[in-house]
C-alpha cells in the first residue's frame, strides 16, 4: 500500500495561512510557524496552491512565471526551509502543477501576442476567426462567453478555457510538453512529494469534438508519469478532473497516468443526500464507479479552494442544490455554489460532523479544506471565490491572529461576523474545548488512520433499511467496520446485522439494534 491510500490531505492556501512577517499576507515563514498545529491535527500530506509569480486575477492559478516564488510569499529559501520542516515532521507536501494555461503576463504570451513570428507564438493556441473547436464548452459561464478572445495586435484570436487572461499552451507544440516536464522536474528537485494536477481534460483542441479527455491528452499524461517514475520514482500525481467516472477511469491509465483522480461526482450527492435524507444517490454514484488500479486511489473532499461544483449532477438535481443551499442568488456561481462547508450547514454541528463521517468512511483519502475543521464562514461581498478564502482564524486576537498588520492591509477582511467570525471561531479556544468540532475532527481523523480497511477495504451498502440511513461495511483482511449514518433530523432506530460491535468513537458496546439521533453517525468495530 502507498502512503497515499491511507493519507489524509489538507489544502491550504498559504497566502491565508499565516502571516510569518506582519505585511498582511501569509506566507511561508507563517505556515512553517504553524505545521504542529497541523500535524496535530492528523494532517499526513499538504496541499499548497500555487504560489509562484502571479498577477492574482485567478488566484494564483494565473502564472507570470514557473521557476520561482512570489515575493509575497517569501524568498526561495523559505520555500525550501519550510518543505524540510514539513519533511522533518514526516509529513508530506504536493503543489499545484498548472499545465494548461499561462498567465497573459507571462513572458512567452506578453512575447508571442507582439507578431506572429515571435519564437514562442506556438507555445499558444491562434486562430483568424472564433468559429474553431465550436463544440467546446464554456467553463466559466458566469465571466466569458467565449473560449475565444481577440488579441489586436496580431488580428488573431487565442483560445481560453478559463479567463481570457489565462491564454491555454499549445500541447501540440512539442516545445511546451518539454517546457512543461521540465517545469514539473524543478519543483520535483526541491523534494516535493507530487502535484495535485490543474486542469487536466483541456491539454488539446481537436476540431468535431467537444475538447475534453482527448487521447492526446492521456498521451501526455503518460509521458509526465514516465518521466517522474524514471527521475523521481514514488513521486504523486493527483489529476483535478471534474467528470463522470466513466471518463475519470482512464485517467488512472493503467497503472501509468495518475495515481490518485479526485472524485468529482461524489462531493455533491454527499450534500444531495443530506438535504433529501435519502441516500440513493450516493449508493448510485458508488455503483457506477467502476474499479481501479490497485496502485490508485480517490481523493474525495467536501469543499475546497472553488465553488461547490455542480457540474457532475443532471440539470434538476443541480436546481434542487441551487435551491436548497443558494437562496441567496449571489451564492451562485458558474454551475456552483460559492459557500464554504459551515454555513451551507446553517452553522449545524451535527450535520457538519456527519459530512465528515461520511468523508473519512467512504472509500477514498479525504481532502480537508484550511478552516473548515473549525467550521469558518464565508463572506459573500467578496468577489469571484475569494469569499471562501479569507484569513484563517486562530485566536480571538486581532485579525483572528492570522497577522499584526492593520486590517485594512489584509489581502482579505477576516470573517467578523457573530456566527462566524474569528472572536467565536478560532482554533485556539476550540483546541482548549474537548467536546470543540476541531477536537471531534481531529478524533475522527486519527481514530481512521489505525482502521486499515478504511483506506483499501471493500465497500457493502445495507441496502435493507429505511432511504434516511447510509450505512454501509468496510472490510479488509485485518478489519470490519460498520459506518452508520442518519441523514434525517429525526431519530431512528437500526436493526444490526449479527454479532457484537464496539464502538470506535467511545467504548460502548451493541447487540440487535441501535437508536440514532437526529444526524447522529457511528463508526462500529465487528468484534466476532
Ligand atoms: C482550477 C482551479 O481549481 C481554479 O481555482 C482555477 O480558477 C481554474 N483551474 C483555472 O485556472
Amino acid at each position: 500500500m502507498a502512503w497515499y491510500h491511507n493519507a489524509i490531505f489538507y489544502e491550504l492556501y498559504p497566502r491565508a495561512f499565516m502571516d510569518g512577517n506582519n505585511d498582511g499576507y501569509g506566507d511561508f515563514v507563517g505556515l512553517r510557524d504553524k505545521l504542529d498545529y497541523l500535524q496535530w491535527l492528523g494532517v499526513d500530506c499538504l496541499w499548497i496552491t500555487p504560489v509562484f509569480p502571479s498577477p492574482l486575477r485567478d488566484d494564483g492559478y494565473d502564472i507570470s512565471s514557473f521557476y520561482s516564488i512570489d515575493k509575497m510569499y517569501g524568498m526561495m529559501e523559505d520555500f525550501i526551509l519550510t518543505i524540510k520542516a514539513i519533511k522533518d515532521r514526516g509529513m508530506k507536501v504536493v503543489l499545484d502543477l498548472v499545465l494548461n494555461h499561462t498567465s497573459d503576463q507571462h513572458p512567452w504570451f506578453m512575447d508571442a501576442r507582439k507578431s506572429k513570428d515571435s519564437s514562442f507564438r506556438d507555445y499558444y493556441v491562434w486562430s483568424d476567426t472564433p468559429d474553431k473547436y465550436a463544440d467546446t464548452r464554456v467553463i466559466f459561464v458566469d465571466t466569458e462567453e467565449s473560449n475565444w478572445a481577440y488579441a489586436e495586435m496580431t488580428g488573431q484570436y487565442y483560445w481560453h478555457r478559463f479567463y481570457s487572461h489565462q491564454p491555454d499552451l499549445n500541447y501540440d507544440n512539442p516545445k511546451v510538453q518539454e517546457e512543461m516536464l521540465n517545469i514539473a522536474r524543478f519543483w520535483l528537485n526541491f523534494g516535493v512529494d507530487g502535484f495535485r494536477v490543474d486542469a487536466v481534460p483541456y491539454l488539446f483542441e481537436r476540431e468535431g469534438t467537444n475538447c475534453e479527455n482527448l487521447p492526446e491528452t492521456h498521451d501526455f499524461i503518460k509521458k509526465l508519469r514516465k518521466m517522474v517514475d524514471e527521475e523521481y520514482p514514488g513521486i504523486l500525481l493527483l489529476a483535478e478532473v471534474n467528470q463522470w467516472a466513466k471518463d475519470l477511469l482512464p485517467y488512472f491509465g493503467d497503472d501509468d497516468e495518475f495515481q490518485m483522480c479526485f472524485h468529482f461526482p461524489v462531493m455533491p450527492r454527499l450534500y444531495m443526500a443530506l438535504a433529501k435524507a435519502d441516500r440513493t444517490s450516493v449508493i448510485e454514484i458508488f455503483k457506477d464507479t467502476p474499479s481501479i488500479p490497485k496502485n490508485a486511489q480517490w481523493a474525495t473532499f467536501l469543499r475546497n479552494h472553488d465553488e461547490l461544483t455542480l457540474e457532475m449532477v443532471t440539470p434538476e438535481e443541480r436546481n434542487f442544490m441551487w435551491d436548497f443551499y443558494s437562496k441567496d442568488m449571489r451564492q451562485r456561481m458558474n454551475l456552483g455554489i460559492r459557500r464554504r462547508l459551515a454555513p451551507l450547514m446553517n452553522n449545524d454541528r451535527r450535520r457538519i460532523e456527519l459530512l465528515h463521517s461520511l468523508l473519512l468512511t467512504l472509500p477514498g483519502a479525504p481532502v480537508l479544506y484550511y478552516g473548515d475543521e473549525i467550521g469558518m464562514g464565508d463572506n459573500i461581498s467578496l468577489f469571484d471565490r475569494n469569499g471562501v478564502r479569507t484569513p484563517m482564524q486562530w485566536t480571538s486576537a486581532e485579525n483572528g491572529g492570522f497577522s499584526r498588520a492593520p486590517v485594512e492591509n489584509l489581502y482579505a477582511p477576516p470573517i467578523m461576523d457573530p456566527d462566524y467570525g474569528f472572536s467565536s471561531v478560532n482554533v485556539e479556544s476550540q483546541q482548549a474545548d474537548p467536546s470543540s468540532l476541531l477536537n471531534t475532527i481531529r478524533n475522527m481523523l486519527h481514530k481512521r488512520k489505525n482502521i486499515t480497511c478504511l483506506a483499501e477495504g471493500t465497500l457493502t451498502w445495507l441496502e435493507e433499511l429505511p432511504v434516511s440511513v447510509l450505512c454501509f461495511w468496510r472490510e479488509d483482511k485485518n478489519s470490519k467496520l460498520l459506518a452508520l449514518h442518519n441523514l434525517a433530523d429525526a431519530p431512528i432506530t437500526v436493526p444490526l446485522p449479527a454479532g457484537t460491535f464496539g464502538n470506535v468513537l467511545n467504548t460502548d458496546t451493541y447487540l440487535g439494534e441501535i437508536s440514532m439521533q437526529p444526524y447522529g453517525y457511528y463508526w462500529l468495530k465487528l468484534q466476532n
